[in-house]
Order: structure tokens, then C-alpha cells, then sequence
């Protein structure tokens, strides 16, 4: 096991070490820039169905979920194709209105989640065009679909899931770019932007791999929190979720994620001087606002750290902590701003001597309901 955990401590440690070549492999031989081409079979092939979808409807559950929410953002921006995501165990048992002109994306690193599949199985019995985001290969989830696109990601051990949800991103990202290409929502010009800086993105998960000490310190001072908030806005709301959702999956302590304009409507009287807040804050999305949510919580006392964008000074004179990364579009942060939400959780579980890559009561697949 220490051979297959690569020199590091645990399997969640590599894994979120592992990303930047993970998202790499998702979209190479997919991405192809210079031709300004993305070539992913399972939407070529499909491309009438996707194209007179009268909307896209997202099925996951846990952290691919949360990728789903970021898709939703994608693809209305990008695509302007209308999306809801849903939790695979509610939509199931709701009686949900599908029809053939229904576009059913279902996305599950392991392949084998009861909820999502059961999902699949309804979406498909009403006529819906189902694809499938999956990262183990032959998995039931990827045999039941009509068609999909794998992540690549290679093998996830520990059951907080990390590569899976960035290379899920990548996927999604790299489907709605194509889409918009198709529909002509996105302009040349654009789109080959979006293609430059997808191609960024690796060495950029690498700069803000580099905050590990940094986070590791902050993780001491915070270990002992009861609760934790969340805060994002746009693309970084789902981020913020997952953020809160890693942090809660292996250090127990409890989290929450809101959009942070959502503050105001509730969480705001949880916080005081014990409250650490983590809030994503980078320069292209919707920054004066949440400086200014930063601003509401400062007033009242509440412990700031705060998800910069490199050379930032505005939120630096505000918050007790800035962690920094790389600048990149709006769209594509939810790849970035997610390594520091990774790492702080898992310095937080390891300084409180959890069991980080086989929390209690999780398991990494739920096969069943
Ligand atoms: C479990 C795992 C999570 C995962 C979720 C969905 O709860 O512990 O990490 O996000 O299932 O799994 P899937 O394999 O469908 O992505």
C-alpha cells in the first residue's frame, strides 16, 4: 500500500496532488488547440440530440453533484442550453416530467451509484437521451447510459473524492465548449480563448498546489473549530459547497456552504469570533460584491480566510488569511479554487488524527439506496 500511495502520507494527499496530470489526461487527445477542434465521440456522434435538447437535466449525487452544479453554469453561460441539477435520489422518486426532448446527463466516478443508475434506468424508460460523465471504465453507470465521455482521472482510493470532481469539470467544460461552437453562442475568438486557457489550467493547479504550508499552518489554527461556513458566489458557489462537503467528510467538523449573498438570509447569525469563514473571493467573479460580504462579516467578528487571486490587496487588508492562486476566466476557477478547499480539509483531518482516506460511515461507492 505505502508503494501504491506514491511517497505520500495518504491516497487523498496524492490524489490531489495527482490533478494537474489528471486534468490533463481528461482532455488530451479531446483538446486540440491549434486546429481549434474538441473531438469527443460521444457528442459527435449524438450531436443532433444535444442540439435540439430543449434542456439538459443533470443526475448525481455527493460531489458529483457539485461538479453537476459548476456544469450548470457552463453550459447556460457558454451554451445558453437551460439545466437543472438534480439529486439523483430525489429526482427518481418525484415523478419527474422528462420526454424524449430531454437531454439526461448522469455523472458518478464509480459507475456504480444505486440512486444515479435507478435516475438513468426512469430518464430512459420516458425516452430521454441519457450520457453518462464516469471515471471508472465498463462500470454499470457507463454500460446503462446511451452514451458518455470518461473523466480519466485514473483510480480514486480515497473516498473523499478530489481528481474525480476536477476531471468531472473538465469534461463538462470541454462538452459545453463544443456545444457553444455547434450552437454558435460563442464566438470564435472566445472560444479559442476558453481553449488556451483550459490548456493553462494544469500549471496553474500546480502554483496553487504550492500553498500546502501555508494551508497546513492555517489548518492548525482552525483545527479545533466546531463549524465552519462556506462562501462562494457564481461559479464558486458550487465550490463552496464542496469545499464545506470535504471538510465535513473526513474531519467532522460541520460545515456549511452558501452562496455568500445568502449570508444575510441566515447564516449571518452563527457568526461570531469563533466562526472560521472560508470564502472564495478571486478577481472575476462578482469580486467588489463579495468584498463586500467580506465586509458584513468582519463587522461582526468572524474568523476570514479568504481565496485570493494572486497580488490581491483588497480582501489581504480584510481577512485574517489569504491563501492565493492563479488567476484564470470565471468559468474555469472552480479548478483552481478548489486545491486550497482540498487541502485545508485534509491538514485539518490528518492534525486531528482522523482516518482520511476511509472516513467513519462513508463508503466510496453507495450501491445501495
Ligand atoms: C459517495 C462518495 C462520494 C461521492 C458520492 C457519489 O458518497 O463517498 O465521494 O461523491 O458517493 O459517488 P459517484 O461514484 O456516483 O460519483
Amino acid at each position: 500500500e505505502q508503494i501504491e500511495k506514491g511517497g505520500y502520507d495518504h491516497f487523498m494527499l496524492k490524489e490531489i496532488h495527482e490533478q494537474p496530470k489528471a486534468i490533463q489526461d481528461t482532455y488530451r487527445g479531446r483538446l486540440l488547440r491549434e486546429q481549434a477542434i474538441i473531438k469527443m465521440s460521444g457528442v459527435e456522434d449524438n450531436m443532433k440530440r444535444f442540439l435540439n435538447a430543449k434542456r439538459f437535466i443533470i443526475v448525481a449525487c455527493g460531489t458529483s453533484w457539485h461538479a453537476g452544479l459548476v456544469a450548470e453554469y457552463i453550459f447556460e453561460d457558454l451554451a445558453r442550453i437551460p439545466v437543472e441539477v438534480e439529486y439523483a435520489s430525489e429526482f427518481r422518486y418525484r415523478n419527474p416530467v422528462i420526454s424524449e426532448d430531454d437531454v439526461v446527463i448522469a455523472i458518478s466516478q464509480s459507475g456504480e451509484t444505486a440512486d444515479t443508475l435507478a435516475a438513468i434506468k426512469l430518464a430512459k424508460s420516458k425516452g430521454a437521451f441519457v450520457f453518462g460523465v464516469c471515471n471508472v471504465v465498463g462500470s454499470s453507470i457507463a454500460r446503462e447510459t446511451d452514451a458518455g465521455a470518461y473523466t480519466h482521472a485514473g483510480p480514486e482510493i480515497g473516498v473523499a473524492s478530489t481528481k474525480a470532481f476536477t476531471t468531472q469539470i473538465t469534461v463538462l467544460t470541454l462538452m459545453a465548449l463544443r456545444l457553444a461552437r455547434a450552437k454558435g453562442t460563442i464566438s470564435s475568438s472566445d472560444y479559442r480563448q476558453h481553449l488556451l486557457e483550459l490548456e493553462m489550467i494544469p500549471s496553474k493547479v500546480e502554483r496553487a498546489l504550492l500553498s500546502d504550508p501555508l494551508i497546513e499552518e492555517i489548518a492548525y489554527k482552525y483545527k479545533d473549530s466546531r463549524n465552519c461556513l462556506y462562501l462562494g458566489r457564481g461559479y464558486n458557489f458550487p465550490v463552496a459547497l464542496e469545499g464545506a462537503l470535504k471538510l465535513k467528510e473526513i474531519s467532522y467538523i460541520h460545515a456549511e456552504g452558501y452562496p455568500a449573498a445568502e449570508m444575510k438570509h441566515g447564516p449571518i447569525a452563527l457568526i461570531d469570533e469563533n466562526m472560521p469563514i472560508i470564502v472564495i473571493a478571486t478577481k472575476k467573479g462578482h469580486y467588489e460584491k463579495v468584498v463586500s460580504n467580506i465586509q458584513e462579516i468582519k463587522s461582526r467578528k468572524g474568523r476570514i480566510i479568504g481565496i485570493v487571486t494572486e497580488g490581491d490587496v483588497q480582501v489581504k487588508e480584510l481577512a485574517d488569511h489569504v491563501i492565493e492562486v492563479p488567476e484564470s476566466s470565471e468559468s474555469l476557477s472552480p479548478l483552481i479554487t478548489t486545491i486550497p478547499l482540498q487541502l485545508l480539509s485534509y491538514h485539518i483531518a490528518v492534525l486531528l488524527g482522523k482516518n482520511v482516506d476511509q472516513p467513519r460511515n462513508l463508503a466510496k461507492s453507495v450501491t445501495v439506496e
